[in-house]
């Protein structure tokens, strides 16, 4: 015989002795005898039943190591006796207070590995429908059916077939969840979907090595609310972990300066990598809504010039602490001060209302020079986002119309003989914001509420002992109370 011949002999002799193994189980095999039937009612009295067949149950006596159901791969229990699918099942019914069902066969299982894996696979080839010990007869009280099961030879088991064909499942959705060595759920959608008929059946969630925080952020996710879970992580952050986990964009950085975590990228889709320095104040746990801070450096600041190099050379992002221990501070490293800044500075903002608990009210921003001029375009596209914006020795060169329509309050500071742009340019961006809003039909008082031009004199810089309005003399803008506190003082109706 050839080497070929021989091993195509060896593959189907193999395969002759699975169905042989398969065969003779299915025909011989004990009927369960303690298969209740019954529906363990959750705590909310939901119309959502989480339904789970595992190899754990279908067996008599331990399982072998091999299917390491003994020590499920998921961290929601504390009992380490259920199994992987369980496990899954169990957090989920935990989560949404659903009603929980096991699916019995009316057959066991073997106990090896090896005799579960040929039954499994001869029904499997077979497309067989093995016989259910009992079928919960209220089905109809649900509206939605979670439904869990281990892959089996690259599918789901047959079981989960017979289950789902009993019903008529018109109007209902089904949501899968599966638990698998390696395989992903996809490999069984198709099956699912067809022994499904007539449901709204979701796109499927693999449940591996994930904690209840896990499965809450993929509940999120899919739009199904969740109960608080003592000791665990809360609705609004398990909320903000998908939107992390979704915009799976975020490679974290690693350095820290002075509280704030260096160099995170957010990988934007349209606007590119998204350099930011982050501080999330110690206290922060997502339960409550923190205010959120985005100041942009100068030109010293920017990516190309060094990690942390806004941090190092501007001190707002330390100085606004002060003003709110409660606020989410992003001091961002863009590459210049143009048009791709100003929308990658509203991709990061987006992302980061999304990422954490926001008070949508308390969304400030600063820029400083160049950041000035990057913020400006900012606010003429997207000044909904912000509460308020302080602009430093800088110039406009934004649009104007969409910041007074949406009355997003601006201060202006800079030195009468600012060295770079001198005080101009920002008593013009006042003129024509004052404009606008006097055409609006807005009274002085009204104006001086959301607009403020405030130049210094050289007496201002003397007194620090600082000669250079633009670089230092900048820096004690946002040492100044009376400039700080306007803007974190802001807040929207
Ligand atoms: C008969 C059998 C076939 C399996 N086939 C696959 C497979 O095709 N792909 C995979 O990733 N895992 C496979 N596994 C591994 C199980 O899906 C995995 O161990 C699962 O987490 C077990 O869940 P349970 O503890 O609820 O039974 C198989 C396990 C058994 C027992």
């Amino acid at each position: 015989m050839t080497k070929r011949r021989k091993i195509i002999t060896g593959i189907l002799v193999f395969i002759l002795l699975l169905i042989i193994a398969g065969s003779i189980y299915l025909f011989t095999g004990r009927k369960i005898s303690d298969a209740s039937g019954d529906v363990i009612k959750g705590d909310l009295g939901t119309e959502s039943l989480v339904v789970y067949f595992s190899r754990q149950g279908e067996i008599l006596g331990d399982l072998d190591a091999v299917t390491s159901a003994t020590a499920n791969s998921n961290q929601g229990m504390n009992d380490e006796d259920v199994s992987d699918t369980e496990a899954a099942a169990r957090m989920i019914q935990n989560l949404t207070g659903a009603d929980l069902y096991q699916i019995h066969t009316e057959h066991y299982y073997r106990k090896s590995f090896m005799g579960t894996a040929a039954t499994a696979w001869v029904e499997n080839t077979f497309h067989m429908r093995p016989k259910l010990a009992a079928l919960p007869d209220n089905l109809d009280d649900y509206d939605t059916i979670y439904i869990g099961y281990p892959i089996w030879w690259f599918n789901a088991p047959m079981a989960v077939g017979t289950f789902l064909e009993s019903y008529d499942l018109s109007g209902k959705t089904v949501i899968p969840f599966c638990t698998s060595q390696d395989n992903d759920i996809e490999v069984s959608m198709d099956f699912i979907r067809n022994t499904a008929a007539g449901a709204e059946v979701l796109e499927g969630h693999r449940i591996h090595e994930e904690n209840l925080n896990d499965v809450a952020a993929w509940l999120h996710q899919i739009g199904v609310t969740t109960k608080e879970i003592s000791g665990q992580m809360s609705s609004k952050e398990a909320e903000s972990q998908t939107a992390e986990t979704e915009s799976e964009n975020v490679t974290q950085g690693t350095e820290n300066y002075k509280g704030f975590v260096l160099d995170n990228v957010l990988h934007s889709e349209d606007e590119g990598d998204i350099h930011y320095n982050l501080y999330v104040p110690e206290s922060y746990d997502g339960s409550e809504a923190y205010a959120l801070f985005l100041t942009l450096p100068g030109y010293q600041g920017l990516y190309f010039q060094g990690v942390g190099e806004n941090l190092r050379t501007e001190n707002i992002g330390f100085t606004a602490q002060e003003y709110n221990p409660e606020m989410i501070i992003a001091a961002p490293q863009l590459d210049d001060w143009g048009e791709t800044s100003a929308r990658q500075t509203i991709a990061l903002t987006e992302y980061l209302l999304s990422a954490y608990n926001i008070d949508q009210s308390k969304v400030y921003v600063e820029g400083y020079s160049g950041g000035g001029e990057t913020m400006s375009l900012v606010m003429g596209m997207r000044p909904e986002l912000y509460t308020a914006y302080l602009q430093g020795s800088s110039q406009w060169d934004g649009a104007y119309d969409a910041v007074v329509e949406n009355r997003i309050p601006v201060y202006l500071v800079v030195g009468e003989s600012d060295e770079y742009y001198g005080s101009e340019p920002s008593e013009q961006a006042y003129q024509n914001l004052h404009d606008l809003y006097e055409k609006e039909g807005l009274s002085d008082k009204e104006i001086d509420k959301l607009l403020v031009l405030d130049v210094k004199d050289s007496a201002y810089f003397k007194k620090a002992g600082v000669t250079n309005q633009h670089g230092q003399g900048g820096k004690l803008f946002f040492e100044d109370e009376k400039i700080m506190s306007w803007l974190f003082e802001q807040q929207k109706a």
